[in-house]
């Protein structure tokens, strides 16, 4: 795809995109929350955060292949879970399915997804993860987690960071919100981008009617220009208790998504989770927030090797991956790098990123003298000034 031959990296799939979708959907993906400080810092983090070349060893045979909970991943990256995939690509949740296990990684489907559950575990091949927001009615979100086990998901991301609103002003500018409603901003909007509007949004109505996040237990299904308010049925009354809930019930892997504390990824070990997320869900919901990266090393010296350290937010460079490695992650989520993606071309679009990703990665670790993921530690840092 000619499209896709002009993306050398990430930014230019973001570049891509931002040409292709409405900019109410782009600046959804895209952005943070209130000044974006969060967002900007996760890059700055990253890009102050220095390897140090190592000289003179073979590099000559550099895999990127490593296990996640038990299983063959062809890199440390697992796809993160992001709601909106479905208003990129008619069906993006299905695409970046089809697209990481074409990569050989592990794919993660969020709860607001467009797609159902079924049809992805159906027909996607590769590895499947299946992300929680817990409902204020935790029976109704058990049958979700039940549903999602008896589809075939082997993993269960619970995310912990998310059960209040959040200030991103520009949806509101855009008239862009979930439920989406239009006015006459996004409808223009949408008139502008007419590929986007024939292929995702007229597919929708064609088919299946306007978009829906069809894995909602019905009572709370909105359709994209409809009411509902799902989201106000949002569990923000959780406690540790409702980990061991879902331990009780979930058959596979668990991992709780959004911790930031020392202490929390403790309790979540004491509480036999498979695995955490350190993140601060891409900088898009409280903006004081630091860097997963900068409270990431704390937290590797308290629980690693008791529980898989997954860090998010941020990640546009294979380099970036190496540094989360050598700073203690055992893996990383990728979220808008992957959504770019698929919001260009589909699963070709998806795959061109992860590849983009695999190249860069390869290239770090020939620089830093590694030829094995397992092989990063803390000894590839520049250990430069402190970040400020
Ligand atoms: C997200 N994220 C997210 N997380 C989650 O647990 N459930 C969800 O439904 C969503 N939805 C969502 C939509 C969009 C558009 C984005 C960008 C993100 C957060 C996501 O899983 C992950 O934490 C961040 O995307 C990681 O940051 P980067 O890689 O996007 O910088």
């Amino acid at each position: 795809m000619a499209k896709l031959d002009r993306c050398h990296n990430i930014a230019d799939l973001r570049n891509a995109a931002r040409r292709r979708l409405p900019k109410g959907v782009f600046e959804y993906v895209d952005r943070g929350t209130e000044d974006e400080l969060a967002l900007a810092n996760n890059r700055i983090v990253y890009e102050k955060t220095k390897l140090l070349n190592r000289v003179l060893v073979d590099t000559s045979d550099i895999q990127l292949g490593t296990t996640i909970f038990g299983k063959p991943s062809t890199m440390p990256l697992a796809i993160a879970p992001t709601g909106v995939a479905g208003m990129c690509w008619y069906e993006g949740e299905f695409e970046l399915a089809k697209g990481a296990a074409a990569a050989g990684v592990p794919f993660t489907m969020a709860t607001p997804a467009n797609t159902s559950m079924e049809k992805i575990a159906k027909e996607a091949q590769g590895r499947l993860w299946f992300q929680l927001y817990m409902w204020r009615d935790k029976e109704l979100s058990d049958e979700l987690v039940l549903r999602a086990a008896r589809a075939g998901f082997e993993t269960l991301i619970w995310t912990v960071d998310a059960g209040h609103s959040f200030n991103r002003e520009y949806n509101a500018r855009n008239g862009f919100n979930t439920p989406y409603r239009l006015n006459a901003r996004s409808a223009l909007d949408a008139l502008m981008h007419p590929e986007w509007l024939a292929t995702v949004l007229g597919r929708y109505i064609a088919t299946t009617g306007m978009p829906r996040h069809v894995n909602y237990p019905k009572q709370y299904q909105a359709k994209f220009t409809g009411g509902g308010g799902a989201k106000a049925q949002h569990a923000n009354k959780l406690s540790w208790a409702d980990a061991d809930r879902l331990r009780a019930i979930w058959p596979g892997k668990l991992v709780i998504k959004g911790i930031m504390r020392v202490e929390d990824a403790e309790e979540a070990v004491r509480r036999g989770v498979d695995g955490i997320v350190i993140s601060n869900h891409g900088g898009r919901n409280m903006d004081s927030a630091p860097s997963p990266l900068e409270v990431l090393p704390a937290i590797a010296q308290a629980v690693r090797g008791r529980t898989t350290i997954f860090v998010d937010s941020g990640v546009r460079r294979g380099s970036d991956i190496v540094k989360a490695l050598a700073l203690g992650a055992d893996c990383v989520l990728a979220g808008r790098a992957t959504l770019y993606g698929v919001a260009t071309a589909g699963q070709v679009g998806v795959e061109k990123a992860l590849g983009i990703l695999k190249k860069e990665m390869v290239q770090t670790m020939a620089y830093i003298g590694r030829q094995r993921v397992s092989d990063i530690s803390g000894d590839d840092l520049w250990n430069g000034p402190p970040i400020p």
